[in-house]
């Protein structure tokens, strides 16, 4: 029997989910995560590395706050849910039918926190490490030469650890695709998801660009300052 698809259903509604700070947010993310990485593997600059690495900082400091203040499904209090919960829904995960759920599922929602304290950790390593050679992390003088060393240590092992989970958030997006017929990616680029027709949530409220532009010039500001 052939698999009911959000595509080939015409009993769909598009509803607005994530606002355009939280679309950019991604973007510039994903943008970021590449360009970290090709500043020491490609370009071998240290420089161009750190000055990325603060940005990232800037970045997802920016995205903590709004997962408390941000529009409906990028509130933390929206995808962070108990055990159970998220037990019972990874039970249906198998199911090749739709989600109705508008943000992210009580799994992905986990991903997400993971993911951001992740990159959080890893940024926040940078600045006490060093390269041996010529370039010391803007805060390495707050600690030991050993200390610093470990920490650049783990700076570089964490990198792998995403890259581990950013395959695994991938592959979610594509199971979601291939087995549930569920194009989420569409809803991170226009900002509106297709959901089931008998879906009852609401389009996403507040989350104001002005907002997030506040927010993230004092997020800029604050690792400025730090750094500076
Ligand atoms: C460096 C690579 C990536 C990182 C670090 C990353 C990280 C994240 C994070 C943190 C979120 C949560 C967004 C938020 O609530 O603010 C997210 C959501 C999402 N990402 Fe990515 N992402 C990456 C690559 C991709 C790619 C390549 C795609 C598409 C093919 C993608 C598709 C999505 C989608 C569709 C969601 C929303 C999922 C849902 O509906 O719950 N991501 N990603």
């Amino acid at each position: 029997m052939k698999t009911p698809s959000l595509e080939s259903n015409t009993a769909t509604r598009r509803l607005f989910v994530w606002e355009l700070p939280v679309r950019l947010f991604h973007w510039a993310l994903v943008l970021l995560m590449i360009l970290l990485y090709l500043s020491i593997e490609v370009m071998d600059n240290m420089d161009r590395h750190a000055q990325l690495g603060y940005a990232m900082l800037a970045l997802v400091l920016f995205r903590i706050i709004w997962g408390f203040v941000g529009g409906t499904y990028a509130r933390f209090g929206d995808f962070l849910h108990r055990p159970g919960k998220v037990i019972r829904y990874a039970r249906t995960l198998p199911e090749a039918k739709p989600d109705t759920i508008a943000g992210h599922n009580p799994l992905g929602g986990w991903m997400v926190l993971v993911l951001l304290l992740g990159f959080l950790t890893q940024a926040v390593m940078g600045l006490f490490s060093n390269d041996d050679i010529l370039f010391d992390g803007p805060l390495s003088d707050l600690v030991s030469k050993e200390v610093s060393d470990t920490l650049t240590g783990l700076h570089a092992q964490l990198f792998n650890v995403l890259l581990v989970l950013v395959v695994l958030h991938i592959a979610a997006v594509v199971y979601h695709k291939v087995r549930k017929r569920e194009n989420l990616t569409p809803a991170m680029i226009t900002g509106y998801k297709a959901l089931p027709a008998e879906s009852t949530a609401e389009p996403s409220r507040g989350g104001k660009s002005w907002l997030a532009a506040i927010i993230l010039t004092i997020c800029a500001g604050v690792v400025y300052w730090l750094v500076g």
